[in-house]
């Protein structure tokens, strides 16, 4: 169900003064606010533990959107009225007064309004509270009222398959299925979202989108930043739970997924969960043939001398873990039977680009002389920071002989809109109107796990020659020779501009 868009709506962020609510959350619901999106009746309740009283929360927050937002404040009248409508509160997760507190709270909030606001809680806090919120949230009974209260959960989300089950099971001691919003922030993004539109809103290249036609697939997220201040989670996490499990596999999904009946969320999940379920496992012993990963030694990004990952904050120096993650899955199904899906992503690496390249099958016969070498039809969907879809094909050269070069057909999105909404907006704007299309719903969670879980095993077992990048490069020379073998190459510099 779609809730009403108006309905007066309380929105409780726990790690209010975290970095996320910080840098994406404040300036995500000032962005709704501006654009009228925002319900007449709304209250941002921001619990944290630092020093702060509403005034001095405020003046944080109006800080903070100029610097993260994409719409700066520019009208004081309009800041008025939406920082009117945020207060702090000093809770402590580990106390139940906190929580008889924000019972407290919520209801004043309600009887000012003289309505049962809907509910939004916002978990951005490590996951290891996870467990006492949603205990106190069902014991104080914060979020009774199924059909209207909801709770957003960051990832990550468990740490393997039955970590992610325990976490499924337990917060469905407190609450339903359909109240529970489990974010992976790709989903929101424009370019990922048009995966859908390009795919089932045109009838040109469904007939083609098979193993008939297509050779191959490949995604990659490549990061130029190194693991920043994040070094202790990342130390338990790495590329392939931090990327992998979740923003690379729900690509895929939305690139191999079959035609959805009707834009329902459950009806979008089910077929997204089918290409789950049908990648092929990796078996232990095929685990070097299929994957490769790498970790980056220091170099130069940008112009810029970074250091190796063993020497940031909060990473030991003799760690295993991996900034690089390279895979090749087959999906077993009539649609991809026998094509490569190639998903590559990793840190500190020559520029910050995420794309998926749909190559074709060659021509069955080239009729043209020896010297034309036609390149295969390409199409590339460029996710980041270039927002745009390319098909490649084959011209002939202007002049008096046939001669053959490749050409592209673009379509660029910042030509047709240069402010496109951030993928936090979309995803709050979801929430707030209890649409759970763009986030994961449990099986999709645990069967992303299953699809990695003997990856990380045999990672974990085994050591590595690390670390085998240099930071600035486009990762270890075996990820090219894991699509060399079938005469495949990465495309990394994908953006029209650029040619
Ligand atoms: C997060 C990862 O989920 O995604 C980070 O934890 C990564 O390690 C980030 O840097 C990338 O997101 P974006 O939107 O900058 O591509």
């Amino acid at each position: 169900m779609v809730a009403d868009k108006k309905q007066p709506t309380s929105i409780v962020i726990f790690g209010g003064t975290g970095d996320l609510a910080k840098r994406k959350l404040f300036p995500a619901f000032y962005n709704l606010f501006l654009d009228g999106w925002m319900p007449d009746n709304f209250h941002i309740l921001a619990l944290g533990r630092k020093d702060f009283d509403n005034d001095t929360f405020r003046e944080y927050i109006k800080k903070n959107i100029n610097e993260f937002s994409r719409v700066k404040i520019t009208s004081d009248e309009q800041w008025e009225v939406f920082s009117d409508k945020i207060s702090f509160f000093n809770f402590n997760i580990n106390e139940e007064a906190s929580f008889q507190e924000l019972n407290e709270r919520l209801e004043d909030i309600d009887a000012d309004i003289n309505e049962r606001s809907n509910r939004l809680f916002y978990l951005s806090i490590a996951p290891n509270f996870i467990d006492a919120i949603s205990q106190n949230i069902k014991k104080f009974g914060l979020a009774e009222q199924s059909a209207t209260d909801r709770i957003i959960i960051e990832k990550p989300f468990g740490h393997n398959k039955t970590s992610a089950i325990e976490l499924n099971d337990m917060l469905s001691r407190t609450f339903k299925e359909e109240q529970i919003y489990r974010i992976d922030h790709y989903l929101g993004k424009e370019t990922v979202q048009n995966i859908l539109a390009f795919r089932f809103g045109n009838a040109l290249f469904e007939p083609l989108w098979n193993r008939n036609y297509i050779e191959s697939i490949q995604i990659t997220v490549a990061e130029e930043v190194g693991v920043e201040d994040r070094g202790g989670y990342y130390e338990t996490s790495g590329a392939l739970r931090d990327m992998i499990q979740n923003h690379l596999l729900q690509m895929l999904c939305m690139v191999a997924m079959e035609p959805p009946t009707s834009f329902t969320s459950e009806e979008i999940r089910n077929r997204k969960v089918d290409v789950l379920k049908a990648i092929r496992r990796i078996k232990p012993e095929e685990v070097n043939h299929y994957t490769v990963r790498g970790q980056y030694a220091e170099g130069w990004v940008k112009g810029n001398k970074v250091p190796r990952y063993r020497d940031e904050n909060g990473v030991s120096p003799t760690s295993n873990t991996e900034t690089f993650a390279a895979l090749k899955f087959y999906i077993d199904n009539w649609r991809w039977q026998g094509i490569p899906f190639y998903l590559r992503t990793g840190k500190r690496m020559q520029e910050k680009h995420s794309s998926i390249t749909i190559e074709f099958k060659p021509v069955a016969h080239s009729a043209f002389s020896g010297a034309n070498n036609l390149s295969p039809n390409r199409l590339i969907i460029n996710i980041q920071p270039e927002m745009d879809i390319l098909l490649r094909f084959m011209t002939k050269k202007p002049g008096l002989d046939m001669k053959l070069k490749a050409a592209e057909m673009v379509f660029d999105y910042f030509e047709c809109s240069p402010q496109t909404p951030e993928a936090y907006e979309t995803l709050l704007l979801d929430a707030l109107d209890g649409d759970t299309t763009l986030f994961m719903r449990s099986d999709q969670v645990e069967e992303a796990w299953d699809v990695i879980s003997t990856i990380m095993d045999v990672w974990e077992d085994e050591n590595a020659d690390l670390p085998n990048y240099q930071a600035g490069s486009w990762g270890p020379e075996a990820a090219e020779a894991l699509l060399a073998r079938q005469g495949h190459a990465w495309t990394s510099n994908t953006h029209y501009k650029n040619k």
